[in-house]
């Protein structure tokens, strides 16, 4: 057996993909569409998109909220999930993120699954607190890392018992280890994977997952 390392993790990704993920238009010309627009290449991994499907499959939900779009590949995946009166709302800050996710969302045909509201999450979840919009079944979280703390007190107001909320980016490549990290994005991480884990309304795992570096996913049921 081979010592774990970075080819290693990066020989059995495309191992699990190659298996499990069929080479897939709409989703090639999403990565390509962002690019060409100048979006950072930092969606999650075809193989994590596979995962989020199926874990949207497997609880069936009708009703998605992603906090942060960039070009639309989580949402692609997530989207694809949801039964034909399925709805999936996704916010983004960036107005060119987000121009660029609704270009690849109707190449897709996922234009009338998906709405992507323009602003900053926080306030977007806000505004759908007030107006009483109904609990989601599935909740994603992707945006900035400093927000994630915020982002799950408010996830949990737009939520009901069974709500799945999941979050991305949540080893930072062992940098949630460090008590004192000089990243805010890993200390911001590191609390909001604290905060789930002692919520008494969660029950929650955080799972590992790697390309060329260690990162991951957390899973939050809410009880
Ligand atoms: N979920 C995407 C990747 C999202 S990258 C995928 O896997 O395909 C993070 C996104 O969050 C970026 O597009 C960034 O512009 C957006 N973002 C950052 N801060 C935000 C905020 N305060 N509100 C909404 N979106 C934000
Ligand atoms: C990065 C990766 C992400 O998946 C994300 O949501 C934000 C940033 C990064 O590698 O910088
Ligand atoms: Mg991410």
């Amino acid at each position: 057996m081979a010592a774990f390392n970075e080819q290693l993790a990066q020989q059995i990704d495309a191992y699990i993909e190659s298996l499990f993920v069929p080479a897939d238009p709409a989703l090639t010309a999403n990565f390509e569409n962002a690019r060409s627009a100048g979006l950072p290449p930092i969606n999650v991994t075809p193989n994590q998109g596979k995962f989020l499907y199926l874990l949207a499959r497997i609880g069936g939900v009708r009703r998605i909220l992603e906090i942060g779009t960039l070009g639309g590949y989580s949402t692609t995946w997530l989207a694809r999930a949801l039964p034909p009166e399925g709805r999936l709302i996704s916010l983004e800050f960036d107005p060119v993120h987000a121009r660029t996710a609704r270009g690849n969302l109707a190449l897709a045909a996922l234009e009338n699954v998906v709405e992507v509201r323009v602003g900053d999450a926080a306030a977007s979840m806000t505004a759908m607190i007030e107006v009483g919009e109904p609990p989601f079944d599935l909740i994603f979280i992707d945006a900035d890392k400093v927000g994630y703390v915020k982002y799950l007190g408010l996830a949990l107001q737009l939520s009901r018992p069974g709500t799945v909320i999941l979050a991305d980016n949540i080893i930072r490549n062992g940098g949630v280890l460090e008590e004192h990290s000089d990243d805010a994005s890993n200390r911001a991480v590191r609390e909001y994977n604290a905060a789930i884990a002692a919520n008494p309304q969660l029950e929650s795992i955080a799972l590992p997952m790697f390309k060329d570096k260690i990162d991951g996913i957390a899973i939050s049921l809410v009880k």
